[in-house]
Formats: structure tokens, C-alpha cells, sequence
């Protein structure tokens, strides 16, 4: 029992009093269920093999660096090939029984899973976050981010894929994607299965929570009653609305590492090696070929060689950081750093996120939302440890997802401009105990709003801006490894943002007046902070954005790929590294564009796709564009 009690204390929970004893209370007893009713789950899944420093080789073919969403598709399809050795280094260490539960996510931030990583202060955005920063949190864990996310399973709109293909990146299209997406799936929803668009007997689970609560029928039915279709939105079209599919087996997590690593923990000629810090790629800057790289491990220094590649899949916050601490960066900041540079190329530029506004809260006048004094309860531990089943289900509260077309969106091109998350809670459903911290509110604004409503019935919905038009960068603090890098993400910058965000907004307060939510009362929460401004107006509503503003947490695009025309550009469409040989970056940094959707399952196809990129240069560079077109076809 006492090493399962560890991860609970390494997650380290800062909580309010009140709320402290209904979690300390909880969560031990969840722990105990878990190892009690789990154990022969858990057993032929076991956990990657953590490989000791002093048993680590010289030199590998490949060394991955990251075991996130990318990272653990990459090295698993990597080592496929029997003659290949590869090298998985990580930062951070294994998952926990905790982090598994897919309604605790949010309590994953903050915690030793999570880099904590902040923006610099915003002058336009995340006003109601303490010192106008916002809280970017990232997986430093087996799985990366895949262990701290939502576990959404969104693959986005075709059009995305068509147009990375026509900035010149031959090979990323929609067909070339949909065949990534179906190979790594295994979708446990026979209907869709069925159909074109989804895999089975892939690596990865997909599937609905096995639980929801009546809110979620009431999503679906609000949303035909405002003419939208209910569907697959991973289908044929996107435009609807759709109960939530995730990245979930049993009703447990499915991180990458689970779905991609454990299954081949036996490999011979794959080593992990958890707690590994990379500091920097080893580039010879004469003949510019990256030979290896640089890690801290135990407070220790090492050096491992690569005989073919080394591949960054650290993230969209990291592999930019990783690229100029090796002197591969904007070359006035590398000067200027005093940082020999080695390669000069727009790294940590055309950095793209989500921003959605938090908050949007409605009262509920029935007991069908979830709150935390209900949730944490011995039936619903038991419910989820015995049958995997029960509200501790719930994708971190999401049940529902939608896509939907603003005036500025052309509604009959089935592109929307729009994705509602709908969770059935808010801010105050735990009582102030680790929302209001994850989202970074400073106290004040907290009070005002959710304190009087503390743990009352109400639901949300999150608009999120699906192709923002603002653009921010990533810069190093300093030549320090180990410092945090500079994140400006520049929300709102471009003025369209905010004007489509709005629109928005106004969409989901309609939700809110169908007959479906009509009947549990619904009436939306105020914030008096903006109060100053007509209720209803475009004015009230976009101070309410610049408030709470949220990240939905998808960084991409500051290792940018693009042809060689493309100034930006910093990886290539086989996503090698401008002017340096044998290294790559395969992971979220590598998009061109944002995505309309959660980034999670196109990181993977990113890294599926990546891996197939390194066996057809290494195994056969020859026919490899036809064979691949041939395969994009078939589907
Ligand atoms: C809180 C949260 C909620 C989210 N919710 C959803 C969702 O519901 N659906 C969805 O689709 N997407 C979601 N996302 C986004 C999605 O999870 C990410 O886009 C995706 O995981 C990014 O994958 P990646 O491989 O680029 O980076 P990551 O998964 O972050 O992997 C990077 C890995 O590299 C490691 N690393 C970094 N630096 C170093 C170093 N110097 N040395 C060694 N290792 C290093 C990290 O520890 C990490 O394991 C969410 C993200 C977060 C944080
Ligand atoms: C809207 O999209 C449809 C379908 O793609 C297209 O035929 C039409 O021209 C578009 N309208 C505008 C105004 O762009």
C-alpha cells in the first residue's frame, strides 16, 4: 500500500481547507479500490521498462527525444524494425493510478506531471488570471500531454489537411491523414467502426464514457432544436453535435504510452530512460550532422551518439527550446544569448493556440450536474474501480462537443469557425478546491463569481476560436537548459479573434435558451467585473473574453514545416531540419496551421506519419511517393 500512496503525495495537491478532507478522504480510498479491484487489469499491461543509466548503450540508430503524444508512436514504430535499436529519452517519470481516472484531469495540473509552464503577462487576454499570466500546463510524464489532456478525440476538419497541402507539404492531405487516423484506431463504437472513416484493432482506444449524466442528452437534443445535425463529427462532415468520444479504455485513461509503448515493453531493441533531461542535439557545425545528444540525468551529464537520427518529439513549448540551445534558432537571439549558431531559421515563431472563454456558466434547477461533494462518493469509487464504469467516467467533466458556424463562417462549406466543449459543471462544482488553480483565477475575481454558487447544479459550455488569426512566439529566457523558455502567445492580437470569439459566445447563450435547457432553468451566471457594460452587447461579451480567457491547451506551430520557399519554414515536408542532417522534429510543433479541433489525435497521426517518413528514407527511398499514394487510396 505505501508505494501506491506515492503518487499521491507527488501530486502534491495544494488544497483549499473545506475541500482538503473530502479529497484526503478520497482519494485514498480510490487508490485502495483501484489496487484492490484492478490488479489483474492493470498486470498484462505493465508498465514500460524504466532502463538504468549504466545500461544504456553508447550509441543508438535513433534517439526520440520525448514520450509524448508523438514521442511514443514514433519510438513504438520505430522498433518495429528488428534491426534498428532506438532510444526513448524522457523527462519526466511513469503514470499514476490517479492520473488514469479520466474526471480527475484537471487535478493532474499543477502537480509533478505537469511542467507548469506560464505565459509571460497578456495585455489583451487572461485578465482575471493572477499577474494576467496564463497557466500552459504540458505533461512531463510518460504519455506527455496525453496524460494531462481531456482524452477529446477530434481529428478536425478535412479542409486543414488540404490546405497544409497546399502551402506546398505533398503527402499531408486529408486522405494521407484519414489513413494515419484509422491505423493507429481502435474505435469500440460499432456503428462507427463501420463506417469509412474510423480503424479497428488499432493501438489506440476509442470510445464514449460508459457514463453520462442527463445534460448530455440535453446537449444533443439543444442542438437539433437550433437546426444542427447530431453526428460523428470525425465523419463525413464536421458541422454538429456529438456526444464525446475520447481516448479511453475501460473507462481509464488510453495515454500514447499506454496504447503505443506497453504493448511492446519487451522489445530488445527499444530503451527507455524515464528522468532523462535533454539539454541539448549534439551538431558537428562544420559538416552540420547531428550526431547525438545531451541529457542530465541523476544530476549527471551524458552523451549518447546517433548513428542515423536524432528525432525531437518534445512538444510545441520544448522542441523549439531544444533547437536553440544547439544553436539552431533566430540568429539575432542566438547572438545575442552568445549561443554559437549553427543554423539560422525562425524557430519558436508562428506559435498558434486555442483560446476559448471560460466561465460561461448556467444554472441547473435539478441535481444533474456534477459536483464534487456527489462525485466523491464510495459508489462512484466503486462503480469505477469494479466495473470502470460511473461518473469518475467523465472526460474531465466533457460530455459533449460541437462545431458550429458563426455569421463570419460560410455555413454551407462545412468548415465552422466555432467547437463548444460542454461540460456539465463549471468552475465552482468543486467548491474552489483545484479548478479555480488549474485555470490560475486570481482570488478576487473567483469570490465575485463562483464563491456565492459554490458546488451548486449548473453546466458550461467553453466556445473555442477554432483557426485563430494571432500569432505569438517562443524565446529563450536564457542559455540556461533548465530555465523556462519565454512563451508569448499574443491572444487577441489580431482583432478578428476577438469579433468571431464573440459570435461565439452568443451561439452558446442561445444554447442555453432551447426548450432542452429551458427545462432545467438555465439561466446564465453574470460577471459583475464587466458589468459596466450593456448585458448582452458585444462590449459585455468581450470583456468577459479578455477576463477568463482559456487556453483548451494546443500549442502548435513553432517548428514550423513548410517547402523551401517558405521563409517561416523550420522543418521540411519530411519534417528533417533545414540545414542540418539526421534530425527531425515530429511532434505538434511541426503544424503549419491550427487545426480546427483538439490536437491530441492529430499529434498522433503526426507521429505515425513521421515514423513512416524515417522507415521509407532509411528502408527503401526509392517508389516510396507511389507506394504511399497507392495506400492513401485504398481506404
Ligand atoms: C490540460 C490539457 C488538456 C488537453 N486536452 C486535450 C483533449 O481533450 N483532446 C485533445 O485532442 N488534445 C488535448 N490536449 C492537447 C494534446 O494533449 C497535445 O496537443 C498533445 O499531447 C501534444 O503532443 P506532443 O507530442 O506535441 O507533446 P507532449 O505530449 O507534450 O510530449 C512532449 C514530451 O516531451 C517531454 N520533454 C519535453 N522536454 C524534454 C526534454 N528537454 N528532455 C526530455 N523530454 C522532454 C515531455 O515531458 C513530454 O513527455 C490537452 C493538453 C493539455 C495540457
Ligand atoms: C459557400 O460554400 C459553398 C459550398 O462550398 C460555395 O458553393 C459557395 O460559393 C460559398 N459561398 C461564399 C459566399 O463563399
Amino acid at each position: 500500500m505505501s508505494t501506491l500512496m506515492a503518487p499521491l503525495q507527488g501530486l502534491g495537491l495544494g488544497l483549499g481547507a473545506t475541500a482538503a478532507s473530502n479529497l484526503a478522504v478520497f482519494i485514498p480510498l480510490l487508490l485502495t479500490a483501484i489496487a484492490y479491484y484492478q490488479y489483474e487489469l492493470i498486470d498484462p499491461e505493465a508498465r514500460p521498462i524504466n532502463t538504468e543509466t549504466d545500461e544504456l548503450l553508447e550509441s543508438y540508430d535513433f534517439i526520440v527525444v520525448g514520450a509524448g503524444s508523438a514521442g511514443a508512436v514514433v519510438a513504438s514504430r520505430l522498433s518495429e524494425i528488428e534491426n534498428w535499436n532506438v532510444l526513448l529519452l524522457e523527462a519526466g517519470g511513469d503514470e499514476t493510478e490517479i492520473s488514469d481516472v479520466p474526471l480527475m484531469a484537471a487535478y493532474l495540473q499543477l502537480s509533478q506531471l505537469d511542467w507548469k509552464y506560464k505565459t509571460e503577462p497578456q495585455k489583451d487576454a487572461c485578465l482575471a488570471m493572477q499577474g494576467e499570466r496564463c497557466n500552459w500546463p504540458r505533461g512531463k510524464v510518460m504519455g506527455g500531454s496525453s496524460v494531462l489532456n481531456y482524452m477529446l478525440y477530434v481529428r478536425g476538419n478535412k479542409k486543414d489537411y488540404d490546405i497544409w497541402e497546399g502551402m506546398g507539404n505533398p503527402g499531408w492531405g486529408s486522405r494521407d491523414a484519414l489513413y494515419y487516423f484509422k491505423k493507429s484506431e481502435d474505435n469500440q463504437n460499432p456503428y462507427l467502426a463501420r463506417t469509412l472513416y474510423h480503424g479497428e484493432g488499432g493501438y489506440l482506444t476509442v470510445s464514449e464514457a460508459p457514463y453520462h449524466t442527463p445534460l448530455a442528452k440535453s446537449f444533443i437534443e439543444g442542438g437539433k432544436q437550433m437546426g444542427y445535425m447530431n453526428r460523428d463529427i470525425n465523419g463525413e462532415y464536421q458541422t454538429g453535435f456529438m456526444v464525446a468520444q475520447g481516448t479511453i479504455r475501460r473507462g481509464s485513461r488510453c495515454s500514447t504510452s499506454k496504447a503505443f509503448l506497453r504493448p511492446v515493453r519487451l522489445r530488445k531493441n527499444l530503451h527507455i530512460a524515464m528522468n532523462a533531461h535533454v539539454t541539448r542535439v549534439l551538431i558537428d557545425p562544420t559538416t552540420k550532422v547531428a550526431f547525438g545528444v545531451e541529457f542530465i540525468r541523476d544530476r549527471m551529464v551524458h552523451r549518447i551518439r546517433a548513428n542515423k537520427e536524432v528525432i525531437l518529439s518534445a512538444g510545441a513549448v520544448n522542441s523549439p527550446q531544444i533547437l536553440m540551445l544547439s544553436g539552431v534558432g533566430p540568429k539575432e537571439d542566438l547572438i545575442n544569448l552568445k549561443i554559437p549558431l549553427i543554423q539560422n531559421l525562425r524557430v519558436g515563431h508562428n506559435l498558434q493556440d486555442h483560446i476559448g472563454l471560460g466561465g460561461l456558466t448556467f444554472m441547473c434547477n435539478q441535481p444533474v450536474s456534477i459536483t464534487l461533494s456527489r462525485i466523491y462518493s464510495v459508489s462512484s469509487v466503486m462503480d469505477y474501480a469494479i466495473l470502470g464504469g460511473g461518473p469518475l467516467t467523465i472526460m474531465g467533466g466533457v460530455e459533449g462537443l460541437a462545431f458550429v458556424n458563426t455569421k463570419y463562417a460560410n455555413a454551407s462549406d462545412d468548415f465552422p469557425d466555432i467547437e463548444f466543449h460542454f461540460i456539465s459543471g463549471s468552475t465552482n462544482s468543486d467548491g474552489g478546491a483545484q479548478l479555480k488553480k488549474a485555470h490560475g483565477l486570481k482570488e478576487a475575481f473567483y469570490k465575485v463569481i463562483f464563491d456565492p454558487i459554490n458546488s451548486k447544479d449548473v453546466w458550461s459550455v467553453i466556445p473555442v476560436l477554432l483557426r485563430p488569426r494571432s500569432r505569438g512566439v517562443i524565446k529563450l529566457r536564457s542559455r540556461n537548459p533548465l530555465d523556462y523558455p519565454l512563451i508569448y502567445p499574443n491572444y487577441f492580437s489580431d482583432d478578428f479573434d476577438m469579433k468571431t470569439l464573440i459570435e461565439g459566445v452568443k451561439i452558446g447563450v442561445a444554447l442555453s435558451t432551447t426548450p432542452a435547457f429551458k427545462k432545467y432553468g438555465s439561466q446564465m451566471v453574470v460577471f459583475p467585473q464587466c458589468m459596466h457594460h450593456e448585458m448582452y452587447s458585444d462590449a459585455y461579451w468581450e470583456c468577459m473574453i479578455r477576463h477568463y480567457s482559456v487556453t483548451i491547451y494546443h500549442p502548435i506551430g513553432t517548428c514550423k514545416m513548410g517547402p523551401y520557399w517558405d521563409e517561416e519554414a523550420v522543418v521540411d515536408p519530411q519534417l528533417r531540419v533545414y540545414g542540418i542532417k539526421g534530425l527531425r522534429v515530429i511532434d505538434a510543433s511541426i503544424m503549419p496551421t491550427m487545426v480546427s479541433g483538439n490536437t491530441n489525435a492529430p499529434v498522433i497521426m503526426v507521429g505515425e506519419k513521421g515514423a513512416d517518413l524515417i522507415k521509407e528514407f532509411w528502408l527503401n527511398s526509392i517508389h516510396s511517393s507511389r507506394r504511399r499514394r497507392r495506400k492513401g487510396s485504398g481506404i
